[in-house]
């Protein structure tokens, strides 16, 4: 109970709603790019949202100094002029959050995108407040009963027509008492209110401030794997559902990829793709492949459950600065609905960018790299809102937040790789000279790492797969003794290695090319489950022992080494994604085949 009313007072205070009862307005004092500075705007707050000319440019406040304060526009500030009118409005940015998301495209500040002209012309009122979002009509089903004592996260009702998740219609966090009133089941307006707790109106779409993490319950213990369908990542450096994941990778290197395909293909149930600073097309790539897909479990396309958040290189930058926790907050709105939900930001460096720019137009003392000195805590207020919790209503829920970095030059050591480092769970290091030799995804297995390697083992071993984290150890394991080898075998000659020495080679030249290899154009292979990637492993780790004994039987390493391989490495491309039992009846053959040579 306490933890509910905590929820309450943070909301009521987090004051997302409407506009203040009279208009306080000043002036514009200085326009400098997207840093504006206005004067005399009466009882301003930091983050309040202020219109800013005849535009109504939204701007938010950043500092304020006596009668003066310091904004942040989101958009353009061509058009403004020194002496036009800034006015406050009582609110933070904050979205309507309410059906209508998946399957669509917003930008930064959360307005529709359905096509970029809109974007241009839309109204300028923040927060999803367009004719067509509010005139669309949607269909209620109540599911309480008036005269329940309800609190916040119970159900009231399921909107059916909203997209491939059912959308749950939640008692908001600042509501707690008896259900005095709720609407029959028939078509409502997103503003519509639908039922009354006590005497508050709850309405379809209820809005929420983006920076504001919405209030839950508690962290139950364990960890939960979430399953990406890339081998490297489940098998070697696996994400808890709920954690946070870094990408940082050069230019070029498969982040972008990389996070398309977990986008397609994680079991999470609803994807909020936030394209951040990055390239226009590659947006549109991203919507074609979703909308091209089909959804693997609601058999409608995979969009149906996709949200995107769309601030590409081309749109105003300041905008990005907002899109990540825009991001995050649609992903917890779906997460209090009870799902396990996905957040992937492409990029966050070029969302530090903007931070950096904003800075250096305010004559902060810069930082490392000309970056603010609050970088880090930045980054914290996005890595920060994942987890994996029991929601208000009592559900297990989770947001996964997944990142990618791309550091200039490829240099590791800038700031905001190293920060990130400290709020992530998972590192997944794209690696160039793997990508410059197509090795996809050419995840490191010398620089990445996964935190909760061992509670997902325990995980995995209680959930039917005992030989996880015996697999692992043992790949890794292989891995590196590979690569130690293959420096030596540089040096030396690899006919001058001992036999046993030449078989881990080939081991390690097996799991590289028939196991971490995985090709994102391929059907069978560009997703992989649980199941068909432990096999694979398994078959090489078995093909690995096999060639062993046929060395300690006596078996010249050269004969081993011709003998053809194949089947191990086109198993994966060749086998169905779900198909276990094929890999291993392939593992069985060759392990026959290899006998032959004895
Ligand atoms: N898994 C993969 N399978 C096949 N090809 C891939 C894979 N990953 C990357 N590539 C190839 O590498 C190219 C670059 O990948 P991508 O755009 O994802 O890199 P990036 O790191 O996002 O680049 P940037 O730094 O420009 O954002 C792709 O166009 C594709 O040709
Ligand atoms: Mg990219």
């Amino acid at each position: 109970m306490d933890v509910v009313r905590a929820a309450v007072g943070r909301t009521a205070e987090g004051a997302a709603g409407g506009a203040r009862p009279h208009a306080h307005a000043g002036a514009v004092t200085r326009v400098n790019g997207p840093l504006v500075e206005v004067e005399r705007v009466d009882g301003i707050s930091m983050l309040e949202l202020v219109a800013l000319g005849p535009e109504r440019i939204t701007a938010a406040t950043v500092a304020i100094r006596g009668d003066r304060a310091t904004l942040q526009a989101y958009e353009y500030t061509g058009g403004l002029r020194v002496g036009d009118r800034a006015e406050a409005t009582g609110r933070q940015l904050s979205g309507l959050f309410g059906p209508g998301l998946l399957g669509q495209v917003f930008d930064g500040l959360m307005r529709p995108l359905s096509s970029a002209p809109t974007w241009l012309t839309a109204d300028r009122a923040p927060a999803t407040e367009d004719a067509e979002t509010l005139g669309r009509v949607w269909r209620f089903v109540p599911t309480a009963v008036v005269g329940a004592s309800v609190s916040p996260g119970d159900a009231l009702g399921t909107v059916p027509d909203a997209g491939a998740v059912e959308h749950r219609v939640l008692v908001p966090s600042d509501a707690i008492g008896a259900l005095t009133w709720i609407a029959p089941e028939g078509a409502r307006r997103v503003m519509d209110v639908v039922a009354r707790v006590g005497d508050r109106e709850v309405r379809l779409g209820e809005p929420w401030p983006m920076r504001v993490p919405r209030p839950f319950r508690d962290r139950p213990a364990g960890a939960v794997p979430l399953h990406t369908g890339q081998r490297v990542l489940d098998l070697l450096y696996p994400v808890a559902r709920g954690a946070a994941a870094a990408v940082p990778g050069g230019f070029g290197t498969g982040k972008t990829v990389l996070l398309q395909q977990i986008a397609k293909w994680s079991d999470a149930d609803v994807i909020v793709y936030v394209g951040c600073g990055e390239r226009g097309n590659e947006m549109a790539d991203v919507l074609d492949g979703l909308s091209q897909l089909v959804d693997a479990r609601t058999g409608g396309r995979l969009i149906d459950r996709t949200v995107i958040i769309a601030n590409t290189s081309n749109m105003p930058m300041m905008a990005r600065e907002a899109s990540i926790y825009t991001g995050v907050s649609v992903a917890e709105f779906y997460r209090d609905m009870g799902y396990d939900v996905v957040v992937i930001a492409d990029s966050t460096s070029r969302w530090a960018e903007a931070l950096r720019e904003f800075a250096n137009r305010n004559g902060d003392l810069p930082a490392e790299d000309g970056y603010p000195a609050d970088l880090a805590s930045e980054l914290a207020a996005f890595y920060e809102r994942a987890g994996r919790v029991t929601t208000l209503g009592g559900a297990e829920a989770s947001v996964t937040v997944i990142g990618a970095v791309s550091p200039p030059g490829g240099d590791l050591t800038e700031p905001v790789t190293t920060d990130t480092q400290r709020f992530i769970r998972s590192l997944w290091l794209l690696d160039r000279d793997l990508a410059y030799s197509r090795h996809y995804p050419a995840v490191s297995w010398t620089g990445s790492f996964a935190r909760d390697t061992v509670t997902l083992g325990s995980w995995h071993v209680a959930n039917g797969d005992a030989g996880w984290p015996a697999r692992r150890a043992r790949a890794t394991a292989l891995l590196a003794e590979a690569d130690r080898l293959g420096a030596l075998a540089e040096i030396v000659g690899p006919s001058s290695l001992p036999g046993h020495e030449r078989m881990v080679l080939l081991g390690g030249r097996l799991l590289r090319d028939g196991v971490l290899l995985q090709n994102a154009l391929s059907d069978n292979d560009g997703f992989c489950s649980a199941a068909k990637g432990a096999a694979l492993l398994d078959m090489v780790l078995a093909v690995v022992d096999a060639c062993e004994g046929l060395i300690e039987s006596g078996v010249a390493a050269t004969t081993i080494e011709q003998a053809d391989l194949g089947l191990v490495l086109r198993a994966r491309e060749e086998i169905g994604p779900d198909d276990a039992a094929a890999v291993r009846m392939r593992a069985l053959e060759v392990l026959r085949l290899l006998e032959e040579i004895r």
